[in-house]
């Protein structure tokens, strides 16, 4: 399997697929908002969007299964997997914010191996392979150097339609906007991780993701030198949900997360 090659063919796909989202996007109409659950919105783009990307991907590489977040395909138990959000963001495009991405991973058992996030709105495509490290364009990237949470920026997601962990996370959330420079929700978790992959970000940490949120940037943050746990220190992060991620300051991050998430 020639990685590279894959890898240059997926690059292109999340760029028209990206061109698809961006052209409907300055046509969507409110009434075209469907509801998968209170406050939790889809639309035909985000299906069409994914349509589009399984049929080429299934293409590109016929021997992987897929797991995607609008269901066009049955998930298929096979070692290589693409795990795929055609549009990771959609509160933000629905409002015509272009703060959205396109994320694309192909995963072997539950490691990602490749990573694609493109960020519509600004154009920067991040992309990443097992052991080659992770680029922006042509341009590798690092995560940032901070070493501690007092100079640090962090990102988060807040949650929207499932609200059993809200106190803990409300705890969490009052004890980092005392120790940091600020925490940001921006609503794609693809471009949070991408952005702490590449330093904008210190640190990043949601919980309740889904696997397509998080397989891109997850690599990407390994390949730029980061670290990616669960919440108690673990790995169980891909398909458990709930996701710590950064770069030296992850440990100390990790460590409020995890004394307030169990107290
Ligand atoms: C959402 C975004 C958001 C995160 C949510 C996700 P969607 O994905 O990644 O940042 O906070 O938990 O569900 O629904 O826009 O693909
Ligand atoms: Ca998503
Ligand atoms: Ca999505």
């Amino acid at each position: 399997m020639d990685l590279n090659a894959i890898c240059d063919r997926v690059i292109v796909l999340a760029k028209e697929v990206g061109q698809f989202i961006q052209g409907e996007q300055l046509k969507f109409q409110s009434e075209s908002i469907e509801y998968k659950d209170v406050n939790n919105v889809v639309s035909y783009v985000d299906k069409e969007a994914e349509k589009q990307l399984v049929s080429a991907l299934h293409s590109i590489l016929p021997e992987a299964g897929f797991i995607t977040e609008e269901g066009t395909v049955e998930t298929q138990d096979l070692p290589l997997k693409w795990i795929i959000d055609p549009l990771d963001g959609t509160a933000n495009f629905v409002h015509g914010l272009p703060h959205f991405s396109v994320s694309i991973a192909l995963v072997q058992d539950k490691y990602p191996i490749l990573g694609v996030v493109y960020h519509v709105g600004t154009g920067e495509l991040f992309w990443a392979i097992q052991g080659q490290g992770a680029y922006r364009g042509d341009q590798r990237i690092q995560v940032s150097r901070a070493k501690h949470l007092g100079e640090s920026l962090l990102a988060t997601g807040f949650p929207y339609y499932s609200f059993e962990q809200q106190d803990k996370y409300l705890l969490i959330l009052e004890s980092l906007m005392q120790k940091t420079h600020g925490l940001r929700r921006f609503g794609s978790a693809a471009i949070d991780l991408a952005y702490v992959a590449c330093g904008y970000f210190d640190g990043f940490f949601e919980y309740n993701l889904k696997s397509w949120d998080m397989a891109a940037g997850i690599l990407l943050i390994q390949e730029a030198g980061g670290h990616v746990t669960d919440f108690e220190g673990g790995d169980d992060y891909l398909f458990g949900g709930n996701i710590v991620a950064g770069a030296p300051v992850h440990q100390e991050l990790l460590h409020v997360i995890s004394t307030l998430w169990k107290a």
